[in-house]
């Protein structure tokens, strides 16, 4: 199993190209079910959930490969078997995104429930009610969502949605289900991260008539038939977030390359409060830090508040800077896996339900410790970028499921950092 060694201590120097956001990549992959024309993704991130993420639509009969330059072509003209079995679900959770469109293209669809996670038990009740509203029956047997449209009908019903919670995930499978549905559906509550105003974008360029993607109150005129496209997928954000956290802990002048100020509001507000310097350049961000910074209390909440993604990484930032503060995690139950990791590195941590008090130590030792869940392994990356010595950072594959290279770019600007 591989491993990161890390041997802490250099301030980071130079230019990271940020890459297409794991988040909008996985949906706006599944959106290409929704036509039989060829679609073309382009700046999508090299990592494992999209590698599993294609292999689940090649699995079902389409076309996909991601070529050399980044780009996927995807042929869903020949989709023969709409499923997602167990095997791969079981390793993502995100392709619970294949139930919207293919019940919307294909009138019926599979897809295995996913189960819990190492941050929470994130049950997906909001999608089967939405869609169920939107006239689809949905069992759930064998561990399978089993889907169809009742007799006779052809496609879904336009609606009104009103989550009981804003869902990402459960958002965007409305918004490919309601593209083609029949008549119009409004989604309330609806998420309005900018996964989702990308993932709306390629729907409008596909032929979907969409309207107040970004807040909280989406409408969807459903047409009969949806286009191929050629498609951008946006920076992504918490990858930004992670290296701008990274480059505030070691200290240095980096830039950052497709990083957009204008999605990381919250966070970048907290930085600059911590004492780091951010500006805009040309096409990316600038981030400057020296000396110890001032910890920050915070508390997660869906966009545009303080991402739950970057919950760990800024966690590992506070645990070095001067002050106790606290750290709230609204969104899931059970995202503080990183702290008793970030513990056996010299971490000051105590954890009462949803809050972690952190008291701000002068320096942290390099030891080993497990990675539990993707943005975990970013916080302990961070962390052992600072600590004195050598850290092993065990059970990397979380990281790279949803990091492209991140070694090779952090070695890039100075970190000592290898894959052993
Ligand atoms: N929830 C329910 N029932 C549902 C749906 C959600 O109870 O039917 C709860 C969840 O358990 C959670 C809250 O609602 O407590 C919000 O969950 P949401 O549905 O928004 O999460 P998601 O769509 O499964 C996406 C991202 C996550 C990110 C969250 C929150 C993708 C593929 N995943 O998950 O990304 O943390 O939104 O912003 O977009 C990551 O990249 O590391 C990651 C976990």
């Amino acid at each position: 199993m591989d491993k990161l060694l890390i041997r802490g201590g250099h301030p980071l120097h130079g230019e990271v190209t940020i890459s297409g956001a794991k988040n909008a990549a996985l949906p706006d992959l599944c959106a290409a079910l929704l036509t039989a024309e060829p679609v073309v993704l382009r700046n999508v991130p090299r990592l494992q959930d999209v590698a599993t993420m294609l292999q689940l639509i090649r699995n079902m009969g389409v076309e996909a490969e991601h070529a050399s330059d980044g780009s996927v072509r995807i042929d869903a003209s020949r989709l023969s078997t709409p499923e997602a079995p167990y095997e791969l679900v079981k390793t993502m959770r995100a392709s619970v995104l294949a139930l919207g469109p293919l019940l919307a293209r294909f009138g019926e669809a599979t897809v295995s429930l996913p189960g819990g996670c190492a941050i929470g038990s994130r049950p997906v009740e909001q999608h089967i009610k939405g869609l169920q509203a939107m006239g689809a029956q949905i069992v759930v047997e064998h561990g399978y969502m089993i889907a169809r449209l009742p007799e006779g009908r052809t496609r879904l019903q336009g609606t009104r949605i009103t989550t009981d919670m804003v869902t990402v995930t459960g958002t965007e499978n409305f918004l490919m289900a309601a593209a083609l549905a029949e008549g119009e559906t409004v989604l309330e509550n609806a998420a309005m991260e900018p996964e989702i105003v990308d993932l709306a974008e390629m729907l409008i360029k596909m032929g979907a008539r969409i309207e107040g993607h970004g807040t909280s109150r989406i409408t969807i005129q459903g047409v009969e038939r949806l286009h191929g496209c050629d498609h951008q997928v946006v920076a992504d954000r918490i990858e930004a977030g992670t290296f701008l956290c990274a480059v505030a802990a070691t200290g240095g002048d980096v830039v950052l390359r497709h990083a957009r100020a204008d999605h990381l509001g919250a966070v970048l507000d907290k930085l600059r409060d911590a004492g780091v310097q951010i500006e805009a350049v040309e096409g990316g961000l600038r981030v400057k830090s020296a000396g110890r910074l001032k910890g920050q209390s915070f508390r997660t909440t869906e966009y545009p508040g303080f991402p739950t993604d970057m919950q760990a990484q800024f966690m590992a930032l506070n645990v070095i800077s001067r002050g106790a503060v606290s750290v709230t995690e609204t969104i899931f139950e059970n995202r503080f896996m990183h702290v008793n990791e970030l513990v056996r590195l010299g971490a000051k941590i105590q954890i009462d339900g949803k809050v972690a008090m952190v008291e701000g130590v002068e320096r942290l030792s390099g030891a080993t410790v497990m990675a539990t869940d993707l943005r975990a392994s970013a916080s302990l990356v961070i962390a052992g970028l600072v600590a004195t010595g050598e850290t092993v950072v065990d059970r990397i594959y979380h990281l790279d499921r949803g990091y492209d290279c991140m070694e090779a770019k952090l070695r890039a600007i100075g970190a000592d950092i290898e894959r052993i």
